[in-house]
């Protein structure tokens, strides 16, 4: 009995060091390795392996920014190149209107097709008189107006993918051009690279915006082929590990497993990049948009909004301003979950984990089957002692779905719907002794 005692009194004291370090959590504390406090009696040793972070913040573009994933919207995937000031500027208000800028969706990003064809007789960018007549200076103007900040576009090549002028060898000129403006982000694209690799091509751009002493969000977009997690978070705040998303279910649940194979990489300061949301365009159903959103940010994606907000239903709204989800992408840890197992024919039921500040977890249970399935969770596979109690809430449904789970926890999920779980372990019940 005495024995006994002591033991749980030590147990105790650990506890106690156990939740203040979970409570005096902060970005400058941040020491690796990361996870140094997911220990026992709580998590497994195996919970490094499952979510290792070894390469978490090993580089870090200091600019101050992207301590967590950017948020906003963009241009490309609903109007392409059918842009103008108009749109733009009632996609700003919009984003006020609907209560999504409040949310953090503060990034009005304008993609290709802003500028005219040719440089001016100074080798200057020009916006296109057509359809930008008063210019990006009184645009940022307006944006910022709203309390909003505004991104623009550039290729690291001769030309942009429409083929405007490139930034390539005009680095200097553009970034002073994009800060005289008041620009807060700009999306550096691929095409007509004339064969230079990318690790040449897209560090004279960091360089640049730096020196123009205006701080802005350097997002590079490589497609993923100079696999950019290696080297990229040096070099921009985040970084696409893929080609171009389109909204259909086979473009959607490609690009998330490509950029699974990148989690150790990312990091507050730089983020693997799947690309921008496809939530709202009509091309996947309700649940994969579901889905795509709950793995989007599960995997601290950005969450740039790709669909026409000024006509956005009442169904997209709702996706894509789950605060409780959106809580999940911004967490303060900043590690990347990713695909922890799969079973089923083909293993499409999946599950998808990863850890959260105040050592919590977030799971999702994916069923990327063409048929309902019932999908489990064991402790031991996402990196818990089995005995651990663990209150469950359901991020979808917005309750708690399980008090006190131990061992495992079963869901049916439809086809290809995703749920989404916080996952908070109990400090109060031990099974061990
Ligand atoms: C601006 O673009 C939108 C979306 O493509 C279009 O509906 C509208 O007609 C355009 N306005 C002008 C003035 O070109
Ligand atoms: C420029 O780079 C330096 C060194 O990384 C950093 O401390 C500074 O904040 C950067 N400035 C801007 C405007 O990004
Ligand atoms: C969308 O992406 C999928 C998967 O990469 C591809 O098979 C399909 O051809 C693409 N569709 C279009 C219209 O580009
Ligand atoms: C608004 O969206 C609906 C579908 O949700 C579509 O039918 C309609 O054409 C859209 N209106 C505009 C102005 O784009």
């Amino acid at each position: 009995m005495a024995k006994k005692q002591r033991q749980s009194n030590s147990f105790l004291l650990h506890l106690a060091f156990f939740l203040c370090a979970s409570s005096s959590f902060s970005v400058s504390s941040r020491t690796l390795p990361l996870l140094h406090s997911f220990e026992k009696p709580i998590f497994r040793s195996n919970f490094h392996t499952i979510y290792d972070t070894s390469k978490y913040g090993v580089f870090q573009l200091s600019n101050g920014l992207a301590q967590t994933p950017q948020m906003g919207w963009n241009s490309w995937n609903f109007f392409a190149c059918k842009i103008n000031e108009t749109v733009i500027k009632e996609t700003a208000d919009a984003l006020v209107s609907t209560g999504l800028a409040d949310l953090g969706y503060v990034y009005v990003n304008i993609d290709d097709c802003w500028s005219k064809a040719t440089r001016d007789s100074k080798g200057q960018l020009v916006p296109d008189p057509k359809t930008f007549p008063s210019g990006i200076k009184a645009l940022a103007d307006y944006i910022h107006g709203k309390g909003l900040k505004i991104g623009i576009y550039s290729d690291a090549g001769a030309f942009t993918c429409q083929v405007r002028p490139g930034s390539l060898f005009h680095e200097d000129d553009d970034a002073d051009l994009f800060a005289s403006w008041g620009i807060d982000y700009l999306k550096y694209d691929n095409c007509y690279n004339l064969g230079i690799p990318p690790k040449k091509r897209y560090p004279p751009m960091r360089d640049a915006l730096n020196a123009t002493g205006r701080t802005i969000f350097y997002s590079l977009c490589e497609w993923g082929v100079d696999d950019p997690a290696l080297w990229a978070g040096k070099v921009g705040n985040s970084w696409r590990t893929t080609e171009d998303i389109n909204d259909s279910w086979a473009s959607m649940t490609t690009i998330a497993d490509l950029n699974d194979k990148w989690a150790a990489y990312a990091g507050p300061g730089g983020w693997n990049d799947p690309d921008m949301l496809e939530v709202g365009n009509g091309g996947m159903t309700y649940e994969e948009y579901r889905a795509h959103f709950s793995i989007w940010a599960l995997m601290k994606a950005p969450l740039l909004i790709g669909c026409d907000i000024r006509n956005i239903t009442a169904e997209t709204l709702e996706i894509v301003s789950n605060k409780e989800i959106i809580a999940i992408n911004q967490d303060p840890l900043g590690v990347q979950g990713r695909k922890v197992y799969a079973t089923g024919k083909d293993g499409c039921a999946e599950v998808w984990a990863g850890p959260l500040s105040g050592h919590r977890l977030v799971v999702a249970f994916w069923n990327r089957c063409s048929k309902v399935a019932t999908i489990t969770a064991s402790w031991t596979a996402i990196g818990l002692e089995s005995g651990i109690q663990v209150s469950i809430r359901d991020l979808w449904q917005h309750k708690v779905v399980a008090a006190d789970a131990v061992s495992s926890f079963s869901a049916q999920v439809n086809a290809h719907d995703c749920q989404l779980y916080i996952f908070t372990p109990s400090t109060i019940y031990y099974s061990v002794v």
